[in-house]
């Protein structure tokens, strides 16, 4: 059983037999500082229930409770402050850790119920922007701490492959394009045009309307517009995918706004029957001033619809398909708006489901405190990042382990884990100021220092020839508890980081964790061969073990030697 359950189990044996165990464990907390304790309850609400004071309370619970588990109960003001007695309680947590293995941490409070992510979601014909990265690791990493939490989750990537953008491609290609240059490098080709595209229509505004029409012709399927279309995607994909396949992130579903083109005469439809649609300058649009929001612009002047149209479409669909509890949409902060709109649209059309649907922002990498923006061309290639964080990692381990086996495949686990650590460890929606040198260091907080500290606890389990340990006594020295402490809380950061979209948590929680092994592990010697040695390999094994799930779930490899 976990401490805190215990707390709560002994708690109700004190209080009136209508408070469940479950009602004391919500009101459990962690206090502010350690010298207060492990855990507190506070007694507020019990106060109401007895009317009494709360102080008067906590110390009438505090003469009563008592468990082996404990060395001290005491009231502090409206708290009972329990501190744990590090050895009993220290063998709680190790023996769930061992009994659980891979599965400490997990919860099923998820199960049985589905969360659907939009995330990543590239445009196609376009670089995968460093927003993109966000997006997709983020996005990865609430997608693993929702199934860690029982949830079935179902990532989409929703592919930018429709808009106005792909006629004024198309008008670009058949203009200035060539096939050959875009078959042997199509991403940067077709954004080369893209961008030559913008240049010429600055001094021939008459080229907008020839895009506009582009796209219309695609959205009426025109055989020769379509043809072109499908090639950019095509080969845009494979290039995202190679992206993908680096970072080791898989999607359920490729359903771009492409998909929902036969979809949108419905939500048009249905928008019209309940009298949503306004004309203003020939545009359709839905008024939002209610909400105050801009109106949703459902479909221009030429019939052509629009980014929200197909939001539209596409939330009603994921609804019908998956029947989700949450809708995540891990999207750039600057698209606040927008989602407003489409949640406003189907709350308007009486869609109870529209409250679950959840934007999930984040902030953006800047260059020099400005925009890395795609139209200006302040890019920076991520494969490019990837591919220079692979030759750094490949450096280290030539110093560090030359003979080392599978050395292509830890330089890729670390190379790859530096760039998302150094993303995920950052609460979401902070900036982050890009700097390559920043991403690519392996010292200090980094992915690389929790990979090493997990190589490290494998490896003395290697030399103890103690794979797998099994025991655990108890250890009764200040450090080695430091460490079963950091490894209590693993579970409860899980579903903290689930409940607040936010893996930074889970990632500031593994440093904690390396750091007070690290320092364990620095005074103290752990093959010794005495009495406790087993003790300290296991202890060693439960941190190897919840480092490598903790990374796990970031989307991170933990390899084993490096
Ligand atoms: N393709 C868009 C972009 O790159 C992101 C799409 C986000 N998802 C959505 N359902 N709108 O900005």
């Amino acid at each position: 059983m976990d401490l805190k359950s215990a707390f709560a189990n002994v708690l109700k044996s004190q209080v009136l037999s209508s408070w469940t165990e479950e009602d004391l464990l919500v009101l459990i907390e962690t206090p502010k500082h350690v010298h207060l304790g492990d855990l507190a309850f506070p007694c507020f609400k019990l106060a109401k229930e007895y009317r009494k004071a709360p102080g008067a309370i906590a110390e009438e619970l505090a003469g009563k409770l008592a468990s082996p588990l404990f060395s001290k109960v005491e009231a502090a003001g409206p708290y009972v402050n329990v501190h744990f007695d590090s050895a009993a309680a220290g063998k709680e947590i190790v023996d769930s850790i061992l009994q659980q293995g891979e599965h400490y941490g997990k919860h099923s409070f998820g199960s049985g119920k589905t969360v659907v992510l939009d995330m990543s979601s590239p445009n196609i014909a376009k670089p995968f922007s460093m927003g993109h990265l966000r997006s997709t690791v983020i996005g990865n990493g609430i997608a693993n701490l929702a199934e860690t939490c029982g949830y079935k989750t179902v990532k989409i990537n929703y592919i930018g492959d429709w808009g106005t953008q792909f006629g004024k491609l198309i008008v670009a290609f058949k203009k200035w394009g060539d096939e050959e240059k875009v078959k042997e490098n199509p991403i940067a080709e077709l954004f080369t045009l893209y961008k030559k595209f913008h240049e010429e229509a600055a001094l021939h505004p008459s080229l907008e309307e020839e895009g506009r029409k582009a796209f219309k012709l695609l959205e009426d399927g025109d055989v020769e517009i379509t043809r072109l279309w499908k090639w950019f995607k095509t080969e845009s994909l494979e290039a995202f995918k190679t992206i993908y396949s680096l970072l080791g992130v898989e999607f359920d579903s490729y359903n771009g706004e492409a998909f929902f083109n036969d979809k949108m005469d419905e939500v048009v439809k249905l928008l019209e029957e309940k009298q949503l649609l306004e004309t203003s300058q020939g545009a359709k649009v839905v008024r939002m001033e209610d909400e105050t929001l801009p109106p949703c612009l459902i479909k221009k002047t030429d019939g052509a619809t629009l980014y929200a149209t197909r939001d539209l479409a596409a939330a009603i669909y994921r609804q019908r398909e998956y029947s989700f509890e949450e809708a995540l949409y891990v999207v750039g902060q600057e698209q606040t708006v927008h989602f407003k709109q489409v949640k406003g649209v189907l709350d308007k059309l009486g869609y109870e489901w529209a409250h679950n649907m959840k934007h999930i922002p984040f902030g953006l990498y800047l260059k020099d405190g400005k925009k890395m923006s795609t139209r200006k061309g302040r890019v920076i290639l991520l494969e490019e990042v990837l591919q220079e964080a692979n030759t750094m990692a490949r450096k280290n381990i030539k110093k560090k382990n030359p003979d080392l086996k599978d050395a292509d495949q830890v330089a890729r686990d670390v190379g790859v884990g530096a760039v998302l650590f150094h993303d995920l460890k950052n609460d979401r929606l902070n900036d982050i100021e890009f700097s390559l040198e920043q991403m690519l260091t392996f010292e200090g907080e980094t992915g690389p220092y929790l990979q090493y500290t997990h190589a490290r606890a494998q490896s003395i389990l290697r030399k103890a020839g103690a794979s797998k340990p099994s025991t655990f006594e108890g250890l009764e020295d200040k450090a080695s508890w430091e460490v079963i402490k950091q490894l209590r809380l693993f579970p409860e950061t899980v579903e903290r980081a689930w409940r607040n979209y936010a893996p930074s948590i889970l990632a500031k929680y593994l440093l904690e964790l390396a750091k007070s092994f690290n320092s364990y592990y620095g005074n103290t010697k752990i093959i010794n061969d005495d009495s406790k040695q087993d003790s300290r390999l296991t202890l060693v094994y439960s941190v190897a073990s919840v480092l490598s799930t903790g990374l796990g779930i970031l989307g991170i490899g933990a390899p084993e030697e490096m």
